[in-house]
């Protein structure tokens, strides 16, 4: 079917939603990092951070495959599968988290982080970003709203150093003005008889742009959470599964959450997510929700999630995303010099962010330009987004499995592209 017909009967059947690239791309199978449409046109997957391990990958589709067969039922009954999941997942948190909750989706597994911290503290006011995405319930979208308007959750400008509160001031200086503003989060909550509860972040503060973060800010802010009476929430839905060059993205900036979000690649593309905390803030939780998910600690979830992890550790794929990312970074950041609309070259592990401006002095966001890149990418084969507060981010996200060879035919494409919107 082509694609204007197949949009024409999408859009009739589930609505108008949003779509990539001004063309849309029909998918029709995935290997790896590569993908295929209904010609047989190949592109390589740099968004897609669902299928960490790849698409199609043989070890998940045999698991599932096997419990399928097997046996799936829903978390009712005894079953060894999800202790053994859970455990081998908490091993690689930091030792205080140690009980987990499972869900199917980032939005669940947020609103059961929410519930965690009111149930734990007694309160009720939650501090986001200004520019955050945890994602679409009723009470998690409520952080999305620009401005947010519920009086339970109060927003902050996100920390960084590109676009900062203030110029001309040290990094120390700076993180202090965004400390500042989560300490007038808090007495705004105090002023207004709101119990505080807590704060949550995303790690690497992806969906705002993956700015770089003034140092020390997250430990600091989350001591003041603490001496407030609140929690501390760490979402890593993107951030997690060694996506940052590290397990977790708490690790980049070395702090310490009470209460950790995971999602997206948990199941390589199973719905599968979950909230550690330690045991007394889980078993509190449990108790007083009765929380249950059809879905969810479901054997057929733990085989999968297994055989992720599997794959993760046997293929070294830590140490993957660290060095092709850094790879990746160095190698975009010498075009540099070629491309004034390339501001910032910015990266976790293998999560790189390009921050396209119009005028570099002024730093003027350029989304129309950062979208086009896109298309132009698109056009010969590859696949990343635009993203980030003001949509200006050059958006690059592979699956963990992507390897020097995908990253030097990116590279040289991306090179190419550069020469084309200079002419
Ligand atoms: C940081 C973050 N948290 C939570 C979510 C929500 O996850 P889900 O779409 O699985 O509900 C998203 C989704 O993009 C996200 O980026």
């Amino acid at each position: 079917m082509s694609n204007s017909e197949l949009l024409a009967k999408r859009e009739q059947i589930l609505g108008k939603a949003q779509l990539f690239y001004r063309e849309p791309v029909q998918i029709v199978r995935g290997q790896g990092v590569l993908l295929y449409d209904q010609h047989d046109q190949q592109y390589i997957d740099m968004y897609n951070n669902v299928p960490c391990v790849g698409h199609g990958n043989p070890s998940v589709v045999a698991a599932l495959q096997q419990q399928m067969a097997e046996l799936n039922v829903h978390s009712r009954y005894l079953h060894p599968g999800i202790i053994d999941f859970g455990k081998r997942l908490l091993d690689h948190h930091a030792d205080h988290l140690d009980s987990i909750v499972f869900s199917c989706s980032g939005t669940e597994a947020v609103e059961v982080a929410l519930m965690t911290a009111r149930h734990a503290t007694g309160g009720q006011g939650i501090i986001c970003t200004d520019a955050t995405y945890h994602g679409n319930s009723t009470e998690v979208g409520k952080m999305s709203a620009r401005p947010v308007s519920d009086p339970r959750f109060r927003s902050i400008p996100f920390p960084q150093s590109y676009r900062p509160l203030a110029e001309g001031v040290t990094e120390d200086e700076l993180c202090q003005l965004y400390l500042n503003k989560v300490e007038e989060a808090i007495d705004d909550f105090a002023d207004k008889d709101i119990p505080f509860a807590g704060m949550i972040v995303c790690s690497i503060l992806a969906n705002e742009g993956l700015p770089d973060i003034p140092a020390g800010f997250m430990s600091q802010a989350a001591a003041l959470v603490r001496a407030a009476g609140g929690v501390f929430i760490a979402d890593e839905v993107q951030a997690g599964y060694c996506r940052s060059g590290h397990w977790w993205g708490y690790q980049t900036s070395d702090f310490q959450p009470d209460i950790v979000v995971m999602g997206k690649p948990m199941g390589n593309g199973l719905p599968l997510s979950a909230v550690a905390a330690n045991h007394d803030l889980i078993a509190a939780f449990r108790s007083k929700t009765g929380y249950f998910n059809t879905f969810a600690s479901s054997p057929m979830q733990a085989a999968v999630g297994m055989a992720v992890l599997d794959v993760i550790e046997a293929d070294n794929l830590l140490e993957n995303a660290t060095s092709i990312g850094r790879y990746l970074q160095t190698e975009l950041t010498k075009l540099q010099p070629d491309c004034d609309a390339m501001a910032e070259v910015r990266g976790r592990g293998l999560f790189i962010g390009i921050e396209w401006v119009n005028d570099r002095e002024r730093k003027v966001a350029d989304r129309k330009g950062a979208f086009d890149v896109a298309n132009r990418m698109k056009q010969k084969g590859f696949l990343i987004s635009n993203a980030g507060a003001l949509g200006n981010v050059v958006k690059i996200r592979p699956p963990l499995v992507f390897k020097q060879e995908h990253a030097d035919l990116f590279l040289s494409a991306f090179a190419e592209m550069l020469t084309e919107i200079k002419r």
